[in-house]
């Protein structure tokens, strides 16, 4: 037996006015379609904004169902409409953010573990890291250079090969 351990890298930033032009512009849209999500039940309304490698961005927010289970992330909504209406474009980055109406989201919200897997497929797909900007309303900001740092020892496409 040996032990291995996996590190992952983020930056830490103590507000958006410290990002890269191309950051801030990227959380500024996925604070537009924060706007546009569909959450009645949780009230916990998520906007995501994927930036393709043409410059091109699409958005995407939780749309929540009665029937709970149903009900998708922001994360998968915008990232799947990225594959859907421009297939075979690269994927460089994706801003997430967050509001309730309940209370003041003031730390960076991280993608859940369905959603790390789909941001984990387009990255095996078009062969590249996605960065990952991470935001709330308010406070610090969180980035990283790919999946991997969220999602160690992670599953793809390569697993369903015969070696
Ligand atoms: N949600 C997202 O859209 N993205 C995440 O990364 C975490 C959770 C949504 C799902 C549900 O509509 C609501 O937030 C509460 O979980």
């Amino acid at each position: 037996m040996k032990k291995t351990f996996v590190q992952s890298e983020f930056s830490e930033f103590d507000s958006v006015a410290e990002l890269a032009d191309e950051d801030k512009k990227l959380i500024g849209e996925a604070r537009v379609s924060v706007k546009n999500a569909y959450a009645p039940y949780s009230d916990f309304h998520v906007g995501a904004a994927v930036l393709l490698e043409n410059g091109i961005v699409v958005k995407g927010n939780n749309q929540e169902n009665a029937s709970y289970p149903l009900g998708l992330c922001a994360e998968r909504v915008a990232i799947f409409a990225a594959g859907a209406n421009y297939p075979g474009i690269k994927i460089k980055a994706m801003a997430i953010t967050a509001t309730s109406k309940d209370f003041l989201i003031d730390k960076p919200v991280a993608p859940c573990g369905a959603c790390r897997q789909a941001i984990a497929e387009y990255e095996h797909r078009y062969g590249n890291s996605i960065r990952l900007i991470l935001t709330g309303e308010k406070g610090k900001v969180l980035t990283t250079d790919g999946i991997r740092n969220f999602l160690p020892y992670m599953f793809n496409g390569d697993d369903l090969k015969k070696k």
